[in-house]
């Protein structure tokens, strides 16, 4: 299989964008949290455009010639800031398409992404991982990462946001 690693084009007619979204969902579904998605792929567009997107959409774009073109994989990062480690890489999805997983494509993101990083003089790159996805765990140990025993998630709904945002 022959992958091109490119960004996302914003400017064509929200092809790339639309694709990125369908893996983000593709990838909420394996994670059984399909539900949870509530963005839209125009916001998708809104947050990687500018002068300093929030959003970077780096992609597999398959060039074989019956693919036409297809994007198989995707990794959505952006750049963030850690008082402690300063400029980091936050990876939020790394996706696949599923069929044409075990051929050396996550390795590839990841190594572009830690690339990329490299250049920026990261110190840290970030993501998270369900406990139960042990194959992809055993890949991010294979590539170097380890896992921060001892952290737990947290997050605030919107409506969490909103009760909280009243006691200002
Ligand atoms: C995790 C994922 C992005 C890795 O991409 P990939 O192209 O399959 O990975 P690579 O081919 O570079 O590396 C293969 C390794 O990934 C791991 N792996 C994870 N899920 C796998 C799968 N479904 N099939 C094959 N390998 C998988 C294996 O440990 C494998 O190691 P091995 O080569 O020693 O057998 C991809 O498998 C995927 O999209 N999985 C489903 C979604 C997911 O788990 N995303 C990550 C969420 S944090």
């Amino acid at each position: 299989m022959e992958w091109i690693l490119r960004d996302a084009h914003l400017d064509d007619g929200g092809a790339d964008v639309a694709a990125a979204h369908t893996l983000v969902r593709d990838l909420a579904r394996f994670e059984k949290a399909e539900a949870e998605v509530e963005t839209r792929a125009e916001e998708f567009a809104r947050h990687a455009s500018g002068t300093a997107p929030v959003l970077r959409m780096l992609l597999a774009e398959n060039r074989s010639p019956e693919a036409k073109g297809r994007i198989d994989g995707l990794a959505c990062y952006g750049w963030q800031h850690s008082t402690w480690k300063g400029r980091i890489l936050y990876l939020d999805d790394l996706m696949v398409r599923e069929g044409l997983r075990g051929q050396g494509l996550g390795t590839r993101l990841l190594a572009e992404l830690a690339r990329r990083a490299r250049t920026q003089g990261v110190r840290q790159m970030r993501w998270q991982v369900l406990d139960w996805n042990t194959s992809a765990r055993a890949l991010y140990r294979n590539l170097g990462a380890r896992e921060d025993a001892g952290w737990v998630r947290c997050h605030l709904s919107a409506e969490g946001i909103e009760r909280l945002a009243r006691m200002a």
